[in-house]
């Protein structure tokens, strides 16, 4: 790994043994793009790879010469107005009312490891040879401002990661109305754009499109970063399989709005950017202030989508999820939300909680309706005290109670919103977010706190540290279920409202950091509706989120397929629920709906163990063993999709040690078929030269197969049933088999 700087072409290459980022500063003092991809050769010049011609229909930059258009080159951050229409990375107001500007090129550092970003969330070093860090400074002389380019390679990781800081040096404030992460202009067009996108329960399904001429582009204007978009896309080759070929991940390390943009120009160069979406967004900059924009990845791989994945699975894994729960493996929990809903008292949730450590369950949940009024959805929110009622102990009080059971103790809150019915509402009606005048829109009830505002941050960090240093508590479920409208902040001046989108989830990331720091061994779990917020940002803070609301294994086995190709399984929360399913009223198996979840690394019950008939109680038991057993793989193995559930009505994955001595094979089913035909798995990733013993998860013995064997020829899964004539106990619709492979 390194960063290579060639003085004559001012060329900055940086490079690890698979990948090479490639950019120079151009005649004009911009940076333009020479390459990203495969690695390239060192101490080689590339500059002649920039292209420029003369274009009919151009703007020129220097006088009385027709080649030199900035419309026309790859550049690496670039502006509108001097003669580039294509969508710009950047965009400044000015005081004279002028958007136009010209940073060009000032200085330089190399140097190893990797800064933090003062209160956001981004990758790390532990060590600072694991990456070098190229800064460039760029400088605007008519407004005064700097604007400096961050560029992160890692030793052994195909990303590159950035970011990009401004620095008013002048004497007026400037608007920053727009300010992208990154900016990629690849040479050609001939990529499929795969976006990951749904609706509440149905999140992260994968759709592609080939890129055409013009601009297509996912994002989030909610708050949030959104069930409906997240902010992962990937382009591959039209020819790019799992396994084979090339293909470029962008993942934004942010959890508000965002967009992600590929722009396909008239000579088919493709712009990619990535950042805070510019709609409804203007930082003012004021004389000697700093604006810093989140962290931007740009993945790459040239072994399929499979190892695309695999790098941001890592990646995520090892150096952005922080803190304690980092490397270890999550309890197994059961959650009382789908069991109880808002009709509990603490001896019935000890009932539950007494079943599950029978059962062999760790951590006991206590979701919404403990607190202050909370007794549905229009009360309570903003009153983060026990509702004495439901709970005449406190918190404390049951915390002690499961704690005696020797059971961990989690409980939920939803601290960034307040409901109209509520003592923190009556006291600060002025803490929400509205718009003067203006009728503020509700959901589910709930009105958005004004995290923009420090003391409304600090009030909720009163109230929820008061009971984590009173009760003992060791996870926290911190959901978020409505995004924000008529966005304002009674707070800030006219000229400032266009902060708001993201000073409110600066105010988010800093009471994390602020709980975190003082309560280092709480686990989170990031919740919002479900997945409405599953991104790479949260996850510095929470290392593992709900992955959904939907608790049916047969939509659950696309959400997190879908889910897969951006975030590790150890990010994902998944559970058993009870049947009929209360999203879908579908009935799956219980075998199922345990596989499903198991590729989960926050691996829980949604149900009341004590309403399961003695066989249900039993199958549980096994389950939960096998989750004890397998959770090592699954947090920290490598994962390859086989076969996708979307095209296929068996879809296939599976999961392999890092030493390759131990896998997972899953192989779901969807509709039961007749007389179906004979069926055969392709593994992948394990040692061909290794002796596997197949075990199926109820105990078959499915003999001993080499790994060549098993990769080349197959492991047979055959439905042993197919064939025959259908019996009361034959498998029906959703069946599922877990194979276990375990080197001799
Ligand atoms: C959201 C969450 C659920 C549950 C409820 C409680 O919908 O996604 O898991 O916590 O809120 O109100």
């Amino acid at each position: 790994m390194g960063i290579e700087f060639l003085e004559e072409g001012r060329q900055f290459h940086l490079y690890n043994d698979d990948i090479s980022y490639v950019f120079h500063v151009m005649r004009n003092g911009q940076l333009g793009n020479l390459y990203f991809g495969k690695r390239i050769a060192t101490n080689r010049d590339y500059t002649d790879r920039e292209e420029h011609s003369y274009r009919p229909v151009s703007a020129y930059t220097y006088d009385h010469e027709y080649s030199f258009s900035l419309g026309d080159l790859r550049q690496e951050y670039p502006a509108y107005g001097t003669g580039d229409f294509r969508d710009p990375a950047v965009e400044i107001k000015q005081e004279n009312g002028s958007t136009v500007t010209n940073f060009t090129y000032q200085k330089h550092r190399i140097f190893a490891g990797k800064p933090r970003l003062d209160g956001l969330p981004a990758t790390y070093v532990e060590n600072n040879d694991e990456a070098m860090t190229l800064e460039v400074t760029l400088h605007d002389d008519v407004i005064a401002a700097d604007m400096v380019l961050t560029y992160t390679i890692y030793a052994n990781r195909n990303v590159i990661a950035r970011n990009v800081r401004f620095i008013n040096h002048g004497k007026q404030p400037l608007h920053i109305t727009k300010a992208m992460s990154l900016a990629l202009d690849l040479p050609d067009s001939n990529y499929d754009w795969l976006q990951f996108s749904g609706a509440w329960a149905r999140e992260r399904q994968p759709k592609a499109r080939h890129l055409q001429q013009g601009i297509q582009a996912i994002g989030s204007t909610r708050g949030a970063s959104s069930h409906m978009q997240n902010p992962f896309v990937i382009l591959k080759r039209p020819n790019t399989t799992e396994d084979l070929g090339t293909a470029i991940g962008l993942t934004f390390v942010y959890s508000g709005n965002f967009r992600i943009q590929a722009e396909v120009d008239t000579y088919d160069v493709t712009r990619l950017t990535v950042g805070i979406h510019p709609q409804n967004f203007d930082w003012k900059l004021n004389p000697g202030a700093v604006f810093q924009t989140p962290e931007a990845l740009i993945t790459f791989s040239h072994t399929g989508l499979n190892g695309l994945s695999q790098t941001n699975h890592a990646l995520l894994r090892e150096r952005l999820v922080r803190g304690k729960w980092r490397d270890r493996n999550r309890p197994v929990l059961i959650n009382n939300w789908e069991a109880t809903y808002f009709d509990f008292d603490e001896d019935k949730l000890v009932q539950i909680a007494k079943k599950a450590r029978d059962c062999g369950i760790e951590l006991f949940v206590l979701d919404d309706g403990w607190f202050s009024t909370r007794n549905g959805e229009t009360s309570g929110l903003g009153d983060w005290w026990a509702n004495r009622d439901r709970l005449p102990n406190g918190i404390k009080g049951l915390a002690t109670r499961v704690k005696k059971l020797g059971m961990k103790f989690g409980l939920w809150f939803e601290p960034e919103m307040v409901n109209k019915d509520s003592e923190l509402y009556r006291n600060h009606p002025d803490w929400i977010i509205q718009t003067p005048h203006r009728h503020p829109s509700h959901g589910r009830q709930q009105y958005v706190l004004d995290f923009s505002r420090p003391e409304v941050v600090d009030a909720i960090y009163t109230m929820m540290a008061k009971i984590l240093a009173d009760a003992d508590i060791d996870y926290i479920k911190w959901d978020m279920n409505r995004n924000i409208t008529e966005v304002y902040s009674a707070a800030y001046p006219a000229d400032q409202q266009g902060e708001i989108f993201h000073r409110y989830i600066l105010g988010v990331y800093s009471l994390y950091e602020r709980l975190i720091n003082r309560f280092p061994d709480i686990l989170f779990e990031s919740c919002a509706s479900g997945g409405g917020r599953f991104d790479a940002g949260m996850l510095y803070y929470a290392p593992q989120a709900w992955t959904s609301d939907c608790s049916d294994a047969a939509e659950r086995v696309k959400i997190q397929y879908g889910t897969s190709y951006g975030y590790p399984l150890s990010s994902m929360g998944a559970h058993v629920s009870i049947t009929p399913n209360h999203q879908l009223n579908r009935s799956t198996p219980l075998k199922t709906r345990g596989d499903i979840a198991f590729f989960g690394g926050g691996f829980g019950y949604e149900l009341d163990l004590n309403k399961l008939t003695p066989a249900e109680q039993k199958a549980v038991n096994a389950q939960i063993r096998f989750a004890k057993q397998s959770r090592e793989i699954i947090n920290h193995g490598i994962f390859y999709r086989l076969q996708d559930p979307f095209t296929h009505n068996i879809a296939t994955w599976m999961v392999v040690s890092p030493d390759k001595r131990h896998a997972l094979v899953e192989v779901y089913k969807m509709l039961n078929d007749v007389n179906a035909p004979f069926h055969l798995t392709y593994l992948r990733g394990l040692d061909s030269k290794a002796q596997y013993h197949v075990t199926e998860e109820e105990g078959q013995d499915c003999g001993l197969h080499g790994g060549d064997e098993l990769m080349n020829a197959g492991l047979i899964t055959t439905d042993e049933q197919a064939g025959q004539v259908a019996t009361e106990d034959i498998k029906g619709d959703f069946s599922s088999r877990l194979f276990i492979l375990d080197a001799k």
